[in-house]
């Protein structure tokens, strides 16, 4: 079976977390949408579409992509994640960034957690989370979660 990962990075952590599904399917493509959008779903039976979450959101291109694909999508066997630092929202986001189809027909939903790489961080990014930092959602621990790829890849 073929599989095709689609995702959305930032500042480097949903990489890691491709690079490490990569690792266990080595015959994968992968493909940042926010490198090119032009992908040809023919030649995959199987589709892991996700990405980093801003605000809310994941990178516009996923969004669109997802919505844009949805009837090819259906045909696959689909699993979608989120990098997500904020637990609590996981779910709530799940439904804000991909078509409720989707949702309903995918295999796996995960939250790999996320990483808040500051030094690398543009100023705005810099103030955003000095100010998340301060509510209640923000001031408990950011943590990643590799370890889930094992039963979302199941
Ligand atoms: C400006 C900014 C806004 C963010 N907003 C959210 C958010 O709304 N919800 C959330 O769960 N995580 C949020 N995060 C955390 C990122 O999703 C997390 O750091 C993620 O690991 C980034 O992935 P990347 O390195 O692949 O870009 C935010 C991070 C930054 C820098």
């Amino acid at each position: 079976m073929k599989t095709l990962i689609l995702y959305t990075t930032t500042y480097g952590y949903t990489q890691e977390i491709v690079d490490e599904m990569k690792k266990r399917i080595p015959d994968a493509t992968t493909i940042n949408l926010q490198k090119t959008t032009d992908v040809n779903l023919d030649a995959y039976d199987s589709v892991i579409l996700g990405g980093a979450i801003y605000v809310g959101k994941v990178h516009k291109n996923l969004i669109d992509f997802a919505k844009t694909h949805e009837n090819e999508l259906l045909k696959k066997e689909l699993r979608l994640f989120l990098c997500c630092a904020f637990e609590a929202n996981f779910n709530e986001e799940i439904k804000t960034n991909f078509p409720a189809g989707l949702v309903d027909h995918a295999s796996s939903i995960e939250n790999f957690g996320g990483k808040l790489q500051v030094e690398k961080m543009n100023f705005a990014h810099k103030m955003m989370v000095k100010m998340i930092s301060k509510t209640p959602e923000g001031s408990k621990p950011i943590l990643t979660h590799p370890e889930r790829i094992e039963t979302f890849l199941r």
